[in-house]
């Protein structure tokens, strides 16, 4: 007997009910007039009359946990989301409530320009944005204490060696050139950090695209036609573009180019600020010394260089004028580049 009565204990504390469909079975077998416990109620009569107080208690046991069991089953049905509606079948006719996610406006640009260049015959290669100074400044060229260091506002981790969040994306021009052989025609994409106040038109970090071909026999009529094709592509075959003379420690000749204002065509608007022209991207013929540093001989080998922003390209191409919003996962600011993919 009392085997039994261990049995639907154990039965009745593993209990569980997911549907009302199965609350109501519980109730049915442990708790109505006509449950499990009512037999056992009646079996008393059976039982010898020394051992019957014993008996009522064990099952009087057996009839607690019943009902503690059942209000447990009852709250738990409740608190789930299903409680109640789920023994209705579900429809698989009806179409899904699914909240998809977007391509982030940056993620999209940077796709763009890497596409563009994949059909040029560019590659793509990835550097650490943890940098030591040799492949952030010294090997492109900024000389020890050289002013031009502090073009870059630079947030240092270490000192002695210099180790810092690195500034730009050149550094991965250094990293591929001293580990592979010329010619090179490679897209280095990335986050750069710069110690910069955020406002709507700085940040602490942003994302740039650098580019770079070497080879023999590399012109600036080269960097000039590359880069002419990139601009038309990504903002449009009547995009114009100039180039205007520049410094950087890593480029000799530098230049800077603007194209002509995708969004007022040249008129004169704000963004352009009246002037036609928006500048989009640095560029150069690589400095001999660059290429030296990485052991190309630059007798031989010749390249060009370029570093753009992507959110600056993003700015133009979709007016969003407040660099934060792109790192504020603003689900409003978000839901408007839904069309994009
Ligand atoms: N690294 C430069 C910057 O961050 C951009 C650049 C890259 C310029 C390559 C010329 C050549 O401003």
């Amino acid at each position: 007997m009392s085997e039994k009565i261990e049995a639907l204990k154990a039965e009745i504390s593993a209990a569980k009910a997911k549907t009302q469909d199965e609350l109501e079975a519980y109730r049915l077998k442990f708790i109505s007039r006509k449950s499990v416990l009512g037999d056992l109620f009646a079996d008393i009569k059976n039982i010898a009359p020394e051992e019957r107080k014993a008996y009522g208690q064990s099952v009087n046991e057996v009839k607690q946990l019943a009902e503690e069991k059942f209000k447990e089953l009852i709250a738990g049905l409740e608190s789930s989301d299903s409680g109640g509606k789920s023994s209705a079948p579900v429809d698989l006719t009806l179409p899904p409530n699914i909240n998809l996610g977007t391509v982030h406006p940056l993620t999209y640009i940077h796709n763009r320009i890497v596409e563009i260049f994949q059909k040029i015959g560019f590659n793509v290669a990835d550097g650490p944005e943890i940098e030591d100074d040799f492949h952030n400044f010294t090997a492109l060229n900024f000389p020890e204490n050289h002013p031009a260091r502090e073009m870059q506002d630079t947030f240092f981790i270490e000192s002695n060696p210099d180790i810092a969040l690195r500034t730009h994306t050149s550094s991965v021009q250094i990293r591929v050139m001293e580990n592979q052989k010329p010619p090179f025609r490679t897209l280095a994409p990335g986050r750069v950090f710069r110690n910069e106040a955020i406002s709507a038109r700085a940040h602490c970090f942003f994302h740039q695209v650098e580019g770079f071909f070497v080879d023999k026999n590399v012109g600036l009529v080269d960097l000039k036609q590359t880069l002419y094709y990139f601009a038309k592509e990504l903002f449009g075959q009547d995009t114009k573009v100039r180039f205007r003379p520049s410094y950087f420690p890593f480029t000799e000749p530098s230049a800077e180019m603007d194209i002509s204002c995708n969004i007022c065509k040249g008129e004169g608007c704000n963004v352009c600020k009246y002037s036609g022209w928006v500048e989009i991207l640095g560029s150069g013929m690589i400095d001999p010394n660059v290429l030296e540093n990485c052991g190309i001989d630059s007798e031989e080998y010749t390249g060009f260089a370029f570093g753009m922003g992507i959110e600056r390209i993003a700015m133009l191409k979709f007016q969003v004028n407040d660099l934060r919003l792109y790192s504020e996962n603003d689900v409003r600011f978000l839901n408007q580049f839904k069309h994009l993919s």
